[in-house]
């Protein structure tokens, strides 16, 4: 049985496979559309989401299967004091697979430990948000016909931003890679992140402030939102939200074919009027995310069509 903490829990050989199958899904739904019946997928998320529980449901039910669980840690019974251990000791007698999302670091990979049921890393506080990751290489994937070769941008809550540092970690592997970090001082990547990156020479990055510097030179703009979940205090918050926007004069300076993803949800950091723009390529990502967790949970189960 395996689980899905951590991108690196995939191979690079595993991570095509899985994009290829999600390209073969997208193509032919038809083929795929029984393959997990009778089955459940159990969605247990502590903290709010609107793309990867729906995703990882609709994910399921085009596959065949079906899903329950609860998408607020109060209507739990964590609400009554319930650790993720006797959680996921109790959904294992119920579902085939557990997607996990929980305010606190390391959470899933405690249940993976207790679970009798693959658990999948569905983001954990400011860590880890691996089926995230995956979204992100199919679309860059799809859009620039490679994975390696690649700058790319990655600009806003560099230091709380989960879906950066598990982005980071799956691009490290392919050749060619550099990185600019744009963002205020306080929402820097964090040391284990630095550290991570001197460990592979062969890749460059750089950490600037200013966007409108960055854009020029970019084959894909990472942004991200400041997060208000992860401050301590309002009044940074406030101060640091607004930092970045995107909008059309700013992509004034961008290539032809820089494309702009963005995990979602967005605040203010891109104007709406990028929205129409041809490299504006977010609202595809959250299709490619239902599309490549329907793979990943023919993996997890061992399913194969
Ligand atoms: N990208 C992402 O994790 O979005 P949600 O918080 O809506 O799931």
């Amino acid at each position: 049985m395996r689980h899905l903490m951590t991108p690196l829990d995939l191979s690079v050989g595993e991570l095509d496979a899985l994009m290829d199958t999600a390209g073969d899904i997208k193509l032919h739904p038809e083929k795929y559309a029984h393959t997990c019946d009778g089955r459940i997928l159990a969605a247990l998320f502590y903290e709010p989401s609107t793309r990867t529980r729906l995703s990882f449901e609709a994910a399921m039910l085009r596959l065949g299967g079906r899903t329950m669980g609860f998408a607020e840690a109060t209507s739990s019974s964590a609400a009554k004091g319930e650790s993720v251990a006797d959680t996921i000791r109790v959904v294992s007698c119920f579902a085939d697979i557990a997607a996990m999302r929980h305010f606190k670091e390391g959470a899933p990979m405690v249940a993976a430990q207790f679970s009798k049921i693959p658990v999948i890393n569905a983001g954990d506080g400011g860590h880890q948000h691996p089926t995230q990751t995956l979204t992100d290489l199919v679309t860059i994937r799809s859009s620039k016909g490679r994975l390696d070769s690649m700058k790319i941008g990655m600009c806003g809550d560099l230091k709380f931003g989960r879906t950066v540092h598990s982005l980071i970690r799956a691009l490290l592997r392919y050749e060619n890679i550099s990185f600019v970090f744009i963002s205020p001082g306080e929402l820097k990547l964090p040391d284990y992140m630095i550290e991570e990156l001197k460990a592979h020479p062969d890749v460059s990055y750089k950490e600037v402030t200013r966007l409108e510097d960055a854009l020029p030179e970019l084959d894909v703009l990472y942004m991200t939102r400041v997060q208000r979940e992860r401050f301590f205090n309002e009044e940074d918050y406030v101060r640091l939200k607004d930092y970045y926007i995107l909008d059309s004069r700013k992509m004034e300076l961008a290539g032809d074919d820089m494309i702009v993803l963005h995990p979602l949800p967005r605040v203010n950091e891109i104007a709406v009027e990028v929205d129409n723009d041809p490299r504006a390529r977010y609202f595809e990502q959250v299709q490619n995310g239902m599309y490549i967790r329907m793979a990943l949970i023919l993996m997890l189960l061992g399913i194969e069509v």
